[in-house]
């Protein structure tokens, strides 16, 4: 077993490829355990802060849900709702939090603030994404692609479509590399991961074994592969003013229901980290259609809804991965 009590998690290579792998078995005997109903509180009176500068569904419910069924409280402190970036400097919010708090979980714009709030801290601090990285989304679709393709780590490949500059696709390259995968960028060579951040992939996956490919090629990138991974093609925090060329950029990068047969695999599975556009359901969602014509970008409706498409199991594993890093790093 692993002691990773007292760690913070604020980039994926905080953890070794064998942690990793640890915490994804963890997550799998946490989850059996909840739906057993044979859970064992380990986080009984602890205190989390969850500090959300951006947003969000998924991560913040996982995190309350996760901490609730270990019997451990949680504070949210939302955008607006504390002196964090207006009144008082990261380094003063993490002293104060750190003699309150036996944990914090930091989402926000700057891979600087979770840096600094994990130095002086002096608690375990988790990123709840940042416009680098997105850490603990990685755990969960990790888990999610052990799950449903029923192989070794080594023997999963992915394709991930769209935007890979941002913080899920430099995410996925990293974790991709360090469980030894087949890692497929598809996007256009201007939207690649950083030159900095392919070279730390290339250099892990020397160590693992991974298979790590960039191509603007659509069919060539995702022939064969087991999962077609994509996200959205602006992100938070960035101008309106990117859209119109963003889609223009990516419009070739859809995943839609050639792209699924572009695969050769019949049984390939889709992932999205999500939120998605994928219809007019929603207010952004009209209104992009409304100035672009378009009722959906990074996937379609079709394959969104379709037997391919995994985006709720894997939704659902973002509380049992997150439970996992909770009960690692402050667990009895
Ligand atoms: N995938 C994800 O991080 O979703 P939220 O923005 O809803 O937390
Ligand atoms: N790249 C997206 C991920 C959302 C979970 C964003 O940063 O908005």
């Amino acid at each position: 077993a692993f002691n990773l009590r007292n760690r913070s998690f604020v980039k994926e290579l905080d953890f070794t490829p064998k942690e990793w792998k640890f915490l994804l078995d963890l997550a799998a005997e946490l989850k059996v355990a909840k739906y057993a109903g044979s859970e064992q509180p380990r986080l009984s009176r602890k205190n989390i802060a969850l500090i959300f500068e951006k947003s969000s569904t998924r991560t913040r419910c996982a995190f309350e849900v996760a901490a609730f069924d270990q019997g451990a409280r949680v504070t949210y402190l939302d955008p607006s709702g504390s002196q964090i970036g207006h009144k008082e400097s990261m380094e003063d919010t993490a002293r104060v939090l750190g003699r309150m708090y036996d944990g914090i979980e930091y989402r926000g714009s700057a891979q600087t603030n979770v840096e600094t709030l994990a130095a002086y801290a002096g608690v375990p601090v988790w990123n709840g994404l940042t416009d680098e990285w997105h850490p603990t989304q990685m755990l969960c679709d990790m888990l999610t692609m052990r799950e449903h393709s029923g192989k070794h780590d080594e023997e999963i490949s992915f394709a991930y479509l769209g935007d890979a500059h941002n913080n899920v696709g430099n995410s996925l390259l990293i974790s991709g590399a360090m469980m030894g995968m087949d890692v497929r960028i598809v996007a256009p060579r201007s939207l690649w991961n950083a030159p900095e951040v392919i070279e730390e992939a290339k250099r892990i996956a020397e160590e693992t074994g991974a298979r790590i490919t960039h191509t603007e090629d659509v069919a060539e990138g995702v022939a064969g592969v087991d999962f077609l991974y994509t996200d959205v093609w602006v992100s938070m925090g960035e101008p309106k003013e990117v859209w119109a060329e963003r889609i223009n950029l990516l419009k070739p990068y859809q995943v839609n229901m050639d792209v699924v047969k572009a695969t050769g695999n019949p049984k390939v599975k889709f992932m999205h980290c999500l939120p998605g556009f994928h219809d007019r359901h929603t207010k952004v969602g009209e209104e992009l259609y409304q100035q672009t014509g378009m009722d959906a970008l990074e996937v379609t409706d079709e394959v969104f809804e379709s037997k391919h498409s995994i985006v709720f199991d894997q939704a659902e594993n973002r509380m049992h991965t997150i439970k996992a890093v909770l009960v690692a790093t402050l667990g009895g």
